[in-house]
Protein backbone atom coordinates (compact mmCIF):
# COMPACT_ATOMS: atom_id res chain seq x y z
CA UNK A 1 0.00 0.00 0.00
CA UNK A 2 3.01 2.50 0.69
CA UNK A 3 4.23 1.91 -2.23
CA UNK A 4 1.62 2.07 -4.31
CA UNK A 5 0.86 5.53 -2.46
CA UNK A 6 4.63 6.71 -2.99
CA UNK A 7 4.27 6.43 -6.78
CA UNK A 8 0.61 8.07 -7.06
CA UNK A 9 2.33 11.06 -5.27
CA UNK A 10 4.61 11.44 -7.67
CA UNK A 11 2.48 11.70 -10.33
CA UNK A 12 0.86 14.15 -8.59
CA UNK A 13 3.72 16.39 -8.02
CA UNK A 14 5.28 16.71 -11.75
CA UNK A 15 6.08 20.07 -12.78
CA UNK A 16 3.56 21.50 -15.10
CA UNK A 17 1.24 24.48 -16.47
CA UNK A 18 -1.81 25.21 -16.27
CA UNK A 19 -3.03 25.89 -19.84
CA UNK A 20 -2.24 29.30 -21.03
CA UNK A 21 -0.69 29.90 -17.19
CA UNK A 22 2.35 32.75 -16.69
CA UNK A 23 6.04 31.45 -16.73
CA UNK A 24 9.29 32.75 -15.62
CA UNK A 25 11.19 30.56 -17.56
CA UNK A 26 10.50 32.01 -21.08
CA UNK A 27 11.45 35.63 -21.50
CA UNK A 28 7.95 36.67 -23.18
CA UNK A 29 6.74 35.07 -20.28
CA UNK A 30 4.09 32.71 -21.70
CA UNK A 31 3.85 29.09 -21.15
CA UNK A 32 1.61 27.87 -24.44
CA UNK A 33 4.61 28.06 -27.34
CA UNK A 34 4.07 28.45 -30.48
CA UNK A 35 4.76 25.58 -32.83
CA UNK A 36 8.17 26.04 -34.80
CA UNK A 37 7.94 28.41 -37.89
CA UNK A 38 6.73 25.83 -40.63
CA UNK A 39 4.71 23.19 -38.55
CA UNK A 40 2.11 21.30 -40.27
CA UNK A 41 -0.69 19.94 -38.13
CA UNK A 42 -0.96 16.07 -39.33
CA UNK A 43 -3.47 15.52 -41.80
CA UNK A 44 -2.75 19.05 -43.11
CA UNK A 45 0.08 18.45 -45.70
CA UNK A 46 -2.04 19.28 -48.88
CA UNK A 47 0.30 17.96 -51.08
CA UNK A 48 -1.53 17.18 -53.86
CA UNK A 49 -1.60 20.65 -55.00
CA UNK A 50 -3.77 19.97 -58.12
CA UNK A 51 -6.47 18.99 -56.11
CA UNK A 52 -6.29 22.32 -53.60
CA UNK A 53 -5.42 24.69 -56.50
CA UNK A 54 -7.04 23.28 -59.49
CA UNK A 55 -3.99 24.79 -61.23
CA UNK A 56 -0.95 23.24 -63.06
CA UNK A 57 2.08 25.90 -63.05
CA UNK A 58 -0.02 28.64 -63.04
CA UNK A 59 -2.88 27.92 -65.18
CA UNK A 60 -6.13 26.02 -64.81
CA UNK A 61 -6.07 22.28 -64.94
CA UNK A 62 -8.10 20.28 -67.80
CA UNK A 63 -8.61 17.51 -65.74
CA UNK A 64 -10.41 16.48 -62.49
CA UNK A 65 -8.16 15.01 -59.62
CA UNK A 66 -10.05 11.73 -60.11
CA UNK A 67 -12.66 10.02 -62.09
CA UNK A 68 -16.12 11.60 -61.53
CA UNK A 69 -18.63 9.01 -60.49
CA UNK A 70 -22.74 9.48 -60.00
CA UNK A 71 -21.89 9.85 -56.51
CA UNK A 72 -19.98 12.87 -56.51
CA UNK A 73 -22.37 14.37 -59.31
CA UNK A 74 -25.37 13.51 -56.69
CA UNK A 75 -22.99 15.29 -53.90
CA UNK A 76 -22.25 18.68 -55.94
CA UNK A 77 -26.03 18.71 -56.84
CA UNK A 78 -26.80 18.88 -53.70
CA UNK A 79 -24.07 21.32 -52.96
CA UNK A 80 -24.78 23.59 -55.86
CA UNK A 81 -28.27 23.99 -54.90
CA UNK A 82 -27.63 24.94 -51.32
CA UNK A 83 -24.48 27.35 -52.00
CA UNK A 84 -24.77 28.68 -55.54
CA UNK A 85 -28.61 28.40 -56.79
CA UNK A 86 -29.41 31.35 -54.93
CA UNK A 87 -27.44 33.24 -57.45
CA UNK A 88 -26.59 31.63 -60.15
CA UNK A 89 -29.98 29.65 -60.75
CA UNK A 90 -30.61 25.93 -60.84
CA UNK A 91 -30.00 25.96 -64.39
CA UNK A 92 -27.35 27.76 -63.69
CA UNK A 93 -28.18 30.51 -66.09
CA UNK A 94 -27.62 33.29 -63.36
CA UNK A 95 -31.25 34.33 -63.01
CA UNK A 96 -31.17 33.26 -59.06
CA UNK A 97 -33.54 34.82 -56.47
CA UNK A 98 -31.12 37.05 -55.19
CA UNK A 99 -30.03 38.44 -58.48
CA UNK A 100 -33.92 39.46 -58.82
CA UNK A 101 -33.64 40.78 -55.85
CA UNK A 102 -31.17 43.63 -56.99
CA UNK A 103 -27.37 41.65 -57.24
CA UNK A 104 -25.16 41.70 -59.72
CA UNK A 105 -25.93 39.04 -62.21
CA UNK A 106 -23.81 36.64 -63.00
CA UNK A 107 -23.13 35.55 -66.46
CA UNK A 108 -24.79 32.27 -67.58
CA UNK A 109 -22.59 28.95 -67.07
CA UNK A 110 -23.76 28.07 -70.25
CA UNK A 111 -22.21 31.02 -72.23
CA UNK A 112 -19.63 29.92 -74.91
CA UNK A 113 -16.57 30.80 -72.47
CA UNK A 114 -17.35 29.22 -69.68
CA UNK A 115 -18.93 26.31 -71.45
CA UNK A 116 -15.22 26.47 -72.84
CA UNK A 117 -13.75 26.78 -69.24
CA UNK A 118 -11.73 24.24 -67.94
CA UNK A 119 -12.64 22.29 -64.56
CA UNK A 120 -9.82 23.73 -62.60
CA UNK A 121 -11.10 27.29 -63.45
CA UNK A 122 -14.28 27.06 -62.01
CA UNK A 123 -12.13 24.91 -58.89
CA UNK A 124 -10.19 28.41 -59.16
CA UNK A 125 -13.59 30.62 -58.97
CA UNK A 126 -15.52 29.30 -55.70
CA UNK A 127 -12.27 28.91 -53.99
CA UNK A 128 -10.69 32.71 -54.54
CA UNK A 129 -14.06 34.26 -55.52
CA UNK A 130 -14.51 36.45 -58.65
CA UNK A 131 -15.18 39.91 -59.09
CA UNK A 132 -18.05 40.70 -56.40
CA UNK A 133 -18.53 36.86 -55.91
CA UNK A 134 -16.95 36.19 -52.48
CA UNK A 135 -14.65 33.05 -52.08
CA UNK A 136 -16.74 29.94 -50.82
CA UNK A 137 -13.40 27.97 -49.50
CA UNK A 138 -14.00 28.20 -45.85
CA UNK A 139 -17.68 27.03 -46.66
CA UNK A 140 -17.28 24.46 -49.18
CA UNK A 141 -14.03 21.53 -48.41
CA UNK A 142 -12.19 21.03 -51.71
CA UNK A 143 -13.60 17.16 -52.45
CA UNK A 144 -17.18 19.06 -52.71
CA UNK A 145 -15.47 22.10 -54.83
CA UNK A 146 -14.76 19.51 -57.36
CA UNK A 147 -18.11 17.75 -56.66
CA UNK A 148 -19.92 21.24 -57.28
CA UNK A 149 -17.77 21.58 -60.34
CA UNK A 150 -18.52 18.34 -61.64
CA UNK A 151 -22.10 18.87 -61.71
CA UNK A 152 -21.90 22.23 -63.04
CA UNK A 153 -20.42 20.26 -66.33
CA UNK A 154 -23.45 18.06 -66.21
CA UNK A 155 -26.11 21.25 -65.90
CA UNK A 156 -24.03 22.83 -69.07
CA UNK A 157 -24.64 19.35 -71.28
CA UNK A 158 -28.04 19.54 -70.07
CA UNK A 159 -28.89 22.67 -72.12
CA UNK A 160 -27.14 21.92 -74.71
CA UNK A 161 -28.28 17.94 -75.31
CA UNK A 162 -29.79 16.41 -78.06
CA UNK A 163 -32.45 14.07 -77.78
CA UNK A 164 -30.83 11.39 -79.46
CA UNK A 165 -28.02 12.16 -77.10
CA UNK A 166 -30.18 9.58 -74.85
CA UNK A 167 -30.67 5.92 -74.76
CA UNK A 168 -33.82 4.87 -76.20
CA UNK A 169 -34.36 4.02 -72.39
CA UNK A 170 -33.54 6.97 -71.03
CA UNK A 171 -35.82 8.79 -74.23
CA UNK A 172 -38.97 6.63 -72.49
CA UNK A 173 -38.46 8.01 -69.00
CA UNK A 174 -39.11 11.78 -70.27
CA UNK A 175 -41.96 13.24 -69.30
CA UNK A 176 -44.76 13.09 -72.33
CA UNK A 177 -45.83 16.72 -72.02
CA UNK A 178 -42.23 19.16 -72.91
CA UNK A 179 -41.06 20.84 -70.27
CA UNK A 180 -39.76 24.56 -70.69
CA UNK A 181 -36.41 23.50 -70.18
CA UNK A 182 -36.15 20.67 -71.86
CA UNK A 183 -38.02 21.79 -75.54
CA UNK A 184 -35.01 22.22 -77.25
CA UNK A 185 -34.53 18.56 -76.96
CA UNK A 186 -37.68 17.89 -76.70
CA UNK A 187 -38.41 19.34 -80.23
CA UNK A 188 -35.59 16.91 -82.07
CA UNK A 189 -37.09 14.75 -84.77
CA UNK A 190 -37.51 11.34 -83.04
CA UNK A 191 -37.64 9.32 -86.11
CA UNK A 192 -35.76 6.45 -86.62
CA UNK A 193 -34.33 7.85 -89.73
CA UNK A 194 -33.38 10.94 -88.26
CA UNK A 195 -31.18 9.18 -85.58
CA UNK A 196 -29.55 7.32 -87.88
CA UNK A 197 -28.24 9.66 -89.71
CA UNK A 198 -27.39 12.47 -86.26
CA UNK A 199 -26.15 9.38 -84.07
CA UNK A 200 -23.03 10.15 -82.57
C1 LIG B 1 -24.43 35.78 -53.65
C2 LIG B 1 -24.50 35.45 -55.05
C3 LIG B 1 -23.58 34.36 -55.60
C4 LIG B 1 -23.41 33.09 -55.12
C5 LIG B 1 -24.08 32.46 -53.92
C6 LIG B 1 -22.47 32.46 -56.01
N1 LIG B 1 -22.09 33.32 -57.00
FE1 LIG B 1 -20.88 32.89 -58.56
N2 LIG B 1 -21.08 34.82 -59.24
C7 LIG B 1 -21.85 35.78 -58.65
C8 LIG B 1 -21.68 37.05 -59.36
C9 LIG B 1 -22.38 38.36 -59.02
C10 LIG B 1 -20.75 36.79 -60.39
C11 LIG B 1 -20.19 37.81 -61.36
C12 LIG B 1 -19.09 38.56 -60.63
C13 LIG B 1 -18.50 39.71 -61.38
O1 LIG B 1 -18.42 39.63 -62.62
O2 LIG B 1 -18.12 40.68 -60.70
C14 LIG B 1 -20.43 35.37 -60.30
C15 LIG B 1 -19.59 34.71 -61.18
C16 LIG B 1 -19.35 33.35 -61.17
C17 LIG B 1 -18.64 32.63 -62.20
C18 LIG B 1 -18.16 33.20 -63.53
C19 LIG B 1 -16.77 33.71 -63.50
C20 LIG B 1 -16.45 34.31 -64.88
O3 LIG B 1 -15.40 33.95 -65.43
O4 LIG B 1 -17.24 35.11 -65.39
C21 LIG B 1 -18.60 31.33 -61.82
C22 LIG B 1 -17.95 30.17 -62.57
C23 LIG B 1 -19.27 31.23 -60.56
N3 LIG B 1 -19.73 32.47 -60.19
C24 LIG B 1 -19.45 30.06 -59.85
C25 LIG B 1 -20.12 29.98 -58.63
C26 LIG B 1 -20.26 28.75 -57.86
C27 LIG B 1 -19.73 27.40 -58.29
C28 LIG B 1 -20.96 29.07 -56.74
C29 LIG B 1 -21.31 28.16 -55.59
C30 LIG B 1 -20.21 27.54 -54.91
C31 LIG B 1 -21.28 30.49 -56.81
N4 LIG B 1 -20.75 31.00 -57.96
C32 LIG B 1 -22.02 31.16 -55.85
C33 LIG B 1 -22.69 35.63 -57.57
C34 LIG B 1 -22.76 34.50 -56.78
Amino acid sequence: MLLLAGCRQDMHDQPRYKPLAQSDFFADQRSARAPVEGTVARGHLNDDTYFYTGKVSGQAGEVFPYPVNAAMLARGQERFNIYCSPCHSRLGDGNGMIVQRGLKHPPSYHEERLRKSPPGYFFDVISNGFGQMQDYSYQIQPADRWAIVAYIRALQLSQGAKLYDLTPAERAQLPAAPMATTAKAVAQPMAPKALKGEAR
